[in-house]
């Protein structure tokens, strides 16, 4: 038996265009490398982005509910089976999200309920942001994931925008000029310790939870396709 690296997802949870969700999960992932990752304990995870709007799927139109189908071949779409196989082939997420009128975009909910299986057991840190950090809509993904069964970090982190002016910016997809390796800017004070303790949670999660998937062989192990 192979032990691979974990790999951990980092969705982007939305689609709109513009849009600052890729800055701000790049901020996430820039700053879990420079504060977490610097000495690893074991095996280094990979960190990898799964962006919603790439993915562009449509809304879910499955005949079957998700939690009965254990067979990805029995999905009626050629989308959901390569849905299915994204997310299979990773062993957590971390899931970087606005607050959308109080609570978490559709295209995120809509992502959440094409799957069940794939998803069930699986360690998961939830990074919300928005005027005052996106707290309602980090509750109500916490809720949600843990119908599907997920792990849930206890700790959450909420990115508060600074001022009126970063929220105009970050609505019309503008430059944030965010920097996750350095300890000064945005979000570099409570912030960065918050996702730096969430992410040390989400590897204890891992470290106790062994998924399969991480057992298998190369040869079993297919590369994930994205079309
Ligand atoms: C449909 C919509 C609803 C929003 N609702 C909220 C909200 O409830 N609370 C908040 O703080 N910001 C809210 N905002 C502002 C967003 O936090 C801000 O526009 C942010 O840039 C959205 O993330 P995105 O650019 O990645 O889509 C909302 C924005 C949109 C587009």
């Amino acid at each position: 038996m192979q032990r691979s690296p974990p790999k951990i997802g980092v969705v982007i949870c939305t689609s709109r265009k513009p849009r600052a969700n890729p800055q701000i999960a790049s901020f996430v992932v820039d700053t879990i490398k420079a504060t977490s990752l610097k000495r690893p304990r074991g095996v280094a995870p990979s960190l990898k982005f799964i962006d919603l709007q790439e993915w562009n799927l449509p809304f879910f139109d499955e005949s079957d509910v998700p939690s009965q189908i254990t067979d990805p071949s029995k999905y009626d779409h050629a989308h959901t089976r390569a849905w299915s196989q994204e997310v299979r082939s990773y062993d957590a997420f971390i899931f970087v999200t606005p607050q959308y009128n109080w609570g978490y975009p559709a295209v995120l909910k809509n992502a959440i309920d094409y799957l069940y299986n794939e998803w069930k057991g699986k360690p998961a840190m939830i990074v919300s942001y928005g005027g005052h950090g996106g707290g309602k809509c980090n509750a109500q993904l916490r809720q949600v994931l843990g119908g599907i069964n997920m792990i849930p970090t206890k700790k959450s982190v909420e990115l508060a925008f600074p001022g009126k002016e970063f929220m105009v910016k970050a609505a019309r997809g503008k430059q944030l000029d965010l920097n996750g390796a350095s300890s000064s800017g945005v979000w570099s004070g409570a912030e960065r310790k918050n996702i730096s303790e969430a992410f040390a949670e989400l590897l204890d999660l891992l470290s106790t939870n062994v998924s399969p998937e991480r057992c298998k062989t190369p040869s079993q192990t297919n590369p994930p396709s994205r079309k």
